[in-house]
C-alpha cells in the first residue's frame, strides 16, 4: 500500500476537516466483542511489543473489557475505557484506545498501534484525524494526552503530525524488558481545535 500522505512537521488540520468527505481506505470503528482473538493476536506481535509492556491476556478477559465498553458513553460523560479498530480496505489493522482519567477536568489519554503489515504507511495519523476532531468537538474531552519511550521514534512523529504537542520527559515511567524506559509527554488541548 502506499503513503496515505505527504510527510510534515505540521500538523495536518486542513486534512482534519476534508477526510471524511470522501470514504477513505481507512476507517475507524467502535470495537466488538468479535475483535477479541485480533487483539489477542496483535498484542503478541513483536514490533507492538518493542515499545509497550504489554502482557498475554486471556481471550476471555479481553472479552470482558470489551464488553464493557460502549462509544455512546463517551458522549454520556460515562466510561472510562473506550477503543476503536482501525480498518485499511476494511482490513483490521489496529487500535487506539481513550483512557478517561478524569471527567471534571476533560482530561484523557490515547494509546495506538498497528499490525506489523500495516506499518510505516501512514495509516496511524489518518486514523487520528478520523477520531481526535470528533472527540474534541463533540465530547467534554478538553486535554488528550499521549506518552511515548523516548526512542519510539514513529510514535513521536504520529503524535507531532497529528498536532499533539510535547510536554516534557517521565523519568523511568515503564518498565520494559526489565529496564526503566523514558518517556515523553505529549498533549493536544479541544483549544488546538477551535
Ligand atoms: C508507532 C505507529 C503507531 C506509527 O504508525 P504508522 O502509521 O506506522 O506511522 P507512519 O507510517 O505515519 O510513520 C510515522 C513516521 O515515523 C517514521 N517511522 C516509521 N517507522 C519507523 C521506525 N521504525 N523508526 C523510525 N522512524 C519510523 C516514518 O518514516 C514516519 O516519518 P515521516 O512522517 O517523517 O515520514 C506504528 O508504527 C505502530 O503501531 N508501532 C508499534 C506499536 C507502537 O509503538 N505504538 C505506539 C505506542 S506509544
Amino acid at each position: 500500500m502506499k503513503r496515505l500522505h505527504k510527510s510534515s512537521s505540521q500538523p495536518y488540520r486542513i486534512k482534519v476537516m476534508t477526510v471524511s468527505a470522501v470514504r477513505s481506505p481507512v476507517q475507524i470503528r467502535p470495537v466488538r466483542e468479535s475483535d477479541a482473538p485480533l487483539f489477542r493476536n496483535w498484542r503478541g506481535e513483536p514490533s507492538i511489543r518493542r515499545f509497550q509492556p504489554l502482557r498475554d491476556l486471556p481471550l476471555s478477559q479481553i472479552r470482558d473489557d470489551i464488553a464493557t465498553q460502549s462509544i455512546d458513553d463517551l458522549y454520556r460523560s460515562r466510561g472510562d475505557r473506550f477503543q476503536w479498530v482501525i480498518e485499511v480496505d476494511d482490513r483490521a489493522a489496529g487500535w487506539i484506545t481513550l483512557v478517561v482519567g478524569n471527567w471534571e477536568h476533560g482530561l484523557c489519554e490515547t494509546g495506538f498501534a498497528l499490525s506489523t503489515a500495516f506499518q510505516g504507511q501512514g495509516v496511524m495519523p489518518h486514523a487520528l484525524t478520523l477520531l481526535l476532531p470528533e472527540l474534541c468537538l463533540r465530547s467534554t474531552r478538553e486535554r488528550v494526552e499521549a506518552r511515548c519511550a523516548v526512542r519510539n521514534q514513529a510514535s513521536r512523529r504520529v503524535l507531532e503530525k497529528v498536532g499533539f504537542r510535547k510536554e516534557g520527559v517521565l523519568r523511568g515511567y515503564f518498565l520494559l524488558r526489565g529496564k526503566r524506559v523514558d518517556h515523553y509527554l505529549y498533549a493536544l488541548l479541544r483549544d488546538d481545535y477551535l
